[in-house]
């Protein structure tokens, strides 16, 4: 048995209100599923032996935490949350320890709070302590039926009569248990309700029966017990989530123009004296530096952004990296395997994929470079294509340091310039070009005079 304290996550349902191909708790929520949320509380507040109950789409839930470290527990039949903690008995077999139970549907409960509980369940000694709030609407929940402080039982909305649904204390579906009693009491579960389900909560009332102590933990801001069943409050919990991340950047000295309008992913990272315009999105494993501006409409995804960029109004950035001081944009698409190493300028309408360019090397206007590798002070003028794909295979295009490229020019990959080269505009590039020469390759302009009078006269 591995060592330190057991904690159950439930995440077996199948999420009927979500009306969804997806698994509910692979719903992401400022980009991470669901799932993920509790189970970093648990792990912050102690908690190293996690024991997850999956069984609709277990494996595609599996799939999505590959590295993390779980013991996967199956539930082929979903008969409840109480069946569902059954299915973990044998995982925990030897254990003595306090058992947290935790849903993988409440994702914004902080670890904070699960240490409280581990507190109060510890100085009260109870059988059972469940984590409990009050709800201006408790529509959904389980009601908390009290004796002062002892909890004499959890009535389902739908097995409530009118006088308990009057309650507004809920139960979060968060429980610290002695581990002995629990598993003894689950064998006793029935399936006695409207649903026809084991219920979880009918362990309290199985505490009281047995004389035993049961007991509740309120917690002071209700939105962070929130369930997640439906899309709605889905949406609602992304919002409150955004709304944390935003300013606890806005707090550590990074600046929103309006952050109501401002989407950053958990574990996206940002130095101090950024700017953030609305509409921007930084997405999965993005980093951006300090002193950047970051406009409106702006999209980067996956990606590493040092300091001082300016990243212009519309541009999309994927899995690239930006160096110190670089312009971007606007409207500037920096596709996977894009390094601009520092102090590079790419203007409106150019698109970049799998391609390094060296300091200060830039593309103003209307420009696509793929598959290339480019040196220091290079310049492309307007309308310069790299021609990578032969409709079989893609080629290198190698650019060396302090070429000019007129405007309007083609290289025809696999090819390299050396360095110090001047491309005349209007070049199709097909040959490789020696260092310090001019490549000129168009038809040489011819003059008739006159031609356009004789021309209207006749007609
Ligand atoms: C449950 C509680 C309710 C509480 C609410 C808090 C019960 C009977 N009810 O209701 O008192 O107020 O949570 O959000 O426990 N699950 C399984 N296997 C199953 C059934 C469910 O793993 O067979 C998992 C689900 O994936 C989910 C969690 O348990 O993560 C809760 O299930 P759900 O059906 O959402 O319960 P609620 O109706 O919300
Ligand atoms: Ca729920």
């Amino acid at each position: 048995m591995k060592k330190g304290l057991a904690a159950v996550i439930l995440a077996a349902g199948k999420g009927t209100r979500m009306k969804s191909a997806l698994p509910k708790v692979l719903h992401p929520i400022c980009g991470r599923p669901m799932l993920y949320y509790p189970l970093e509380a648990a792990r912050a507040s102690g908690f190293e032996q996690l024991k997850v109950v999956v069984g609709h789409g277990a494996e595609q839930v599996m799939e999505a935490f590959e590295d993390n470290n779980l013991t996967w527990v199956k539930q082929t039949d979903q008969l409840g949350t109480g069946h569902a903690l059954m299915c973990a008995a044998d995982s925990l077999r030897g254990y003595s320890g306090p058992l947290l139970l935790h849903c993988g549907d409440v994702p914004l409960l902080k670890a904070e709070t699960l240490h409280q509980l581990q507190d109060y369940h510890s100085q009260h000694q109870a059988a059972v302590t469940v984590l409990t709030a009050q709800m201006p609407n408790p529509q959904g929940y389980g009601r908390i039926i009290r004796d002062g402080e002892q909890i004499l039982q959890i009535v389902e909305e739908k097995d409530a009569n009118e006088e308990q649904r009057q309650v507004t204390e809920i139960n979060a579906g968060t429980y610290l248990f002695d581990t002995a009693f629990v598993l003894e009491a689950l064998k006793g579960l029935k399936q006695n309700n409207s649903q026809k389900e084991y219920y979880l909560t009918d362990i309290v009332a199985a505490a009281v029966a047995e004389g035993k102590k049961t007991r509740a933990l309120c917690v002071e801001d209700p939105t962070e017990v929130m369930g997640i069943n439906d899309r709605c409050q889905l949406a609602e919990a992304e919002v409150l989530m955004r709304w944390k991340i935003n300013a606890d950047l806005m707090f550590g000295g990074i600046s929103m123009v309006d952050p109501t309008t401002v989407y950053i992913d958990n574990g996206v990272e940002i130095g101090i004296d950024t700017m953030l315009h609305p509409n921007v999105h930084l997405r999965g494993k993005t980093t951006v530096g300090k002193n950047c501006i970051i406009e409106t409409g702006v999209v980067v995804v996956d990606s590493q952004i040092a300091d001082g960029v300016h990243l212009k109004a519309g541009s999309a950035i994927e899995e690239s990296r930006i160096g110190h001081n670089c312009k971007v944009g606007p409207m500037a698409h920096l596709r996977p395997g894009s390094v601009l190493t520092g102090n590079n300028k790419i203007g409106n309408f150019v698109e970049m994929k799998k391609s390094v360019l060296g300091e200060k090397s830039q593309a103003s206007h209307l420009t696509y470079i793929g598959d290339s590798e480019v040196g220091q002070n290079v310049n492309f003028g307007c309308g310069t294509i790299t021609c990578n794909y032969d409709g079989v295979n893609k080629h290198k295009t190698t650019v060396e340091d302090d070429v000019f490229v007129g405007s309007d020019c083609q290289f025809v990959a696999p090819v390299t310039i050396g360095r110090n080269s001047l491309i005349a505009a209007g070049t199709t590039v097909t040959k490789d070009v020696p260092p310090d020469s001019l490549a000129l390759a168009r038809t040489e302009q011819k003059i008739i005079k006159g031609w356009r009078l004789r021309k209207q006269k006749k007609s």
